[in-house]
């Protein structure tokens, strides 16, 4: 059965892209093979882990493209040309529109760091997420993982992973608990399992 391409879009550190090379590497992911990174910032360190791992990198930004509209042409362009199956956004820090994300019904898949419906949608990215759930107070926090449509945050739920709140938790404690016990796990299970949906499909 052939590999599911999948290209991975990040802007930052990139250790959830770190996870799925690794997630790759042990055979936890095996109906797809990362074939492309794109970041839409020129200094991301996920760009490093890429070429680390004999990735192909791209980065189109949205200043060199002058609107949002030519930066998803160019996204799609670069994807496209890469025959890709799959994107998974990991620590993508752009919104997509409505364009983009049609293009690609049920081929686009992003890991969110809370349990969806809390602290999701437009403003909660990265540390918000978890300074948020801090401030609300909760308990349990996690992670989730969800197909992509025109809603930020609003696409089909596909896996989460629940995670405690200890006492003395600061947005950054708590950020890397998140990671390391949900993140890092569920992306990839979940890159797998969408690329075993999308193989099999085709038999
Ligand atoms: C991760 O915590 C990811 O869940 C979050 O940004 C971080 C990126 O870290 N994404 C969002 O908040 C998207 N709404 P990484 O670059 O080390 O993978």
């Amino acid at each position: 059965m052939r590999k599911a391409k999948i290209t991975v879009l990040v802007s930052g550190g990139g250790t959830n892209l770190q996870a799925l090379i690794n997630a790759q590497k042990k055979g936890i992911i095996k109906s797809g093979e990362i074939c492309l990174v794109i970041s839409n910032k020129e200094d991301a360190y996920a760009l490093k882990r890429a070429e680390k791992a004999g990735i192909a990198t791209r980065v189109i930004t949205k200043k060199e493209c002058g609107s949002q509209e030519n930066f998803e042409s160019e996204l799609i362009k670069a994807i496209d040309g890469a025959g890709t199956d799959l994107i998974v956004l990991a620590g993508f820090m752009s919104i997509l529109g409505e364009g983009f994300t049609a293009h690609y019904d049920k081929r686009i898949i992003n890991v969110h760091p809370s349990l969806i419906p809390s602290f999701c949608g437009k403003g909660f990215y990265g540390l918000r997420v978890h300074e948020a759930a801090l401030e609300k107070g909760v308990k349990v926090t996690g992670a989730t993982v969800h197909f992509v449509n025109e809603i930020p945050d609003g696409g089909e739920i596909i896996m989460q992973k629940s995670v405690n709140v200890l006492p003395g938790d600061t947005a950054e404690t708590l950020q890397k608990r998140v990671m390391r016990l949900a993140e890092w796990k569920i992306l990839p299970l979940s890159a797998e399992k969408v690329c075993f949906d999308i193989t099999n499909k085709e038999v």
